[in-house]
């Protein structure tokens, strides 16, 4: 993993181009970094699709312009180069004649990046058959979530992958990583003395996080019974959250290996999570949802206490809650600050509140310090304020998670994509919740999820009301 060694792919072949998510991210984000003049090697799209070329030349066009007014008008010329350099190879996946098609289209080319953008199921199978045609030396396969549906399967897709490939060769992508202020952690707490020392359980009585989303599955019912908010957000997205929040600073190299090395550390410091410590909910209608089951027990809200065992965080509780239809579309971290004690002004003792540390990941990503001031209004009385840094304003646009991470790919940066160890460590955590779930109970749409959520945080901070200008940060139960 010397990443400043990694060589550049030569070639990107992506498996799966005429799906979702190559329309909604990949073509979009290969639009992007032509038009940064930052795609340098020819890309073939695979799929069983009877597709032209032409079509799928509309294809791209289709996906730069739907880049929307932010990106600025289409780069015409950008867009050009993109469809040229973009080939079409129609194949069945498990036909060994695709690969022997694409092994002609390889030809000269000896670092070729395949990205899977197929169903899990096919991941061993595709990685197979790209041995069997001889076109894995030299080459990275990048993966998309979900790895595995619990800890044994994870394990046993790491063991598949690796009867063909190094752990070097394995690109597994958690688009999280990607994204600006989750990439600005690490710097947030580092690098900066009025957070630094006060990280630790001598300071902070509980940290929050919270993945609220206001629309529910329509549109892919099918795909979301079968895996629920604890697998498609929780176990990948969340704990890697976590887990930046969390850790130790990565050693002197601060390279990939470091920072994973480091997070698996922190990992194993978690206890495994407990039933009892666990709401799940489903959101009213869910079942009426086209591709859900009837009688579906699959929860579509998940609120867990997680502990982590190490001299920094013994007995400070990490909460985690995720939920689709809720009220809000927010993703953050709250860091929540243990009381200070009372102090005498103004002839009265006060007690001041608890200082939070938001960092607030979707949709404008930004930091929110609150603290407690006196009112100027003559009288006595204090006030909560907020200190709130908005990212995009001061710091500039960044690229798009899909688009970074594809660009790390492509030049074998390994440092935004999760390593086997932190997979399986996180399914670990879980599983209990997972081997012995919690009833679900419903809730309204709309909502901010089933009411017994609030009875995992007794004892300590209640929940916040998210940051979502313009509401103030007061319990919301
Ligand atoms: C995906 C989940 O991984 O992340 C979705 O499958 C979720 O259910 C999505 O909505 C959220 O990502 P973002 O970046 O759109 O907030």
């Amino acid at each position: 993993m010397n990443d400043s060694a990694a060589p550049e792919a030569d070639a990107l072949v992506v498996f799966g181009i005429t799906g979702d998510l190559a329309r909604k991210m990949t073509l979009r984000s290969l639009y992007l970094l032509e038009a940064a003049g930052r795609l340098n090697c020819p890309v073939v799209g695979v799929a069983v699709d009877d597709w032209s070329q032409e079509r799928l030349r509309d294809a791209i066009d289709e996906a730069a312009r739907a880049t929307g007014e932010e990106e600025g008008p289409v780069d015409e010329e950008a867009l050009d180069r993109l469809q040229n350099r973009t080939g079409y190879l129609r194949g069945d996946f498990t036909d060994p004649a695709t690969y022997q098609r694409l092994a002609e289209r390889l030809k000269g080319c000896s670092r070729p990046l395949f990205y899977l953008e197929i169903p899990p199921s096919l991941f061993a199978p595709v990685v197979a058959a790209l041995g069997q045609a001889g076109l894995t030396s030299g080459a990275r396969v990048m993966i998309e979530k979900p790895f595995g549906h619990d800890t044994a399967s994870a394990r046993e897709l790491n063991q598949e992958l690796h009867r063909v490939l190094d752990e070097e060769q394995i690109l597994r992508i958690d688009h999280f990583l990607g994204k600006q202020p989750v990439l600005d952690i690490g710097f947030l707490r580092f690098a900066n003395t009025l957070l630094e020392p006060v990280w630790n359980r001598d300071h902070v009585a509980a940290v929050q996080v919270t993945m609220a989303e206001d629309f529910g599955v329509e549109g892919r019912g099918g795909f979301y019974d079968a895996v629920g908010a604890l697998r498609d957000v929780v176990q990948n997205h969340l704990l890697q959250v976590i887990a930046l929040i969390a850790m130790e600073p990565p050693g002197p190299a601060g390279d990939a290996a470091a920072l994973w090395d480091e997070r698996i550390r922190f990992f194993r410091r978690v206890a495994d999570a407990d039933p009892a410590h666990c709401v799940r909910g489903q959101y009213e209608g869910y079942q009426d949802v086209a591709g859900v089951g009837a009688g579906s027990r699959t929860e579509t809200y998940v609120a867990l206490r997680l502990a982590v065992d190490n001299s920094r965080w013994a007995g400070v509780p990490f909460f985690v809650r995720a939920g689709k239809a809720l009220g809000e579309r927010v993703t953050e971290v709250r860091v929540v600050f243990k009381q200070p004690p009372g102090f005498a002004a103004d002839g009265r003792t006060h007690r001041g509140t608890p200082n939070q540390a938001v960092l607030r990941i979707d949709p404008d990503a930004g930091l929110r310090l609150t603290l407690l001031s006196k009112k100027a209004d003559g009288g006595t009385g204090t006030q909560e304020v907020h200190l709130d840094l908005p990212f995009t304003a001061e710091l500039g646009k960044p690229p798009t998670p899909y688009e970074r991470l594809l660009h790390d790919a492509l030049s074998g940066d390994h440092a935004l994509f999760t390593r086997e160890d932190s997979v399986e460590e996180t399914w670990r955590i879980l599983q209990p919740l997972l081997d012995r779930p919690p009833a679900v109970l419903p809730y309204p749409r709309g909502s901010w999820g089933p009411a017994a959520a609030a009875a995992l945080v007794q004892g300590h901070p209640s929940w916040q009301q998210p940051w979502t200008d313009p509401t103030p940060p007061t319990p919301n139960t």
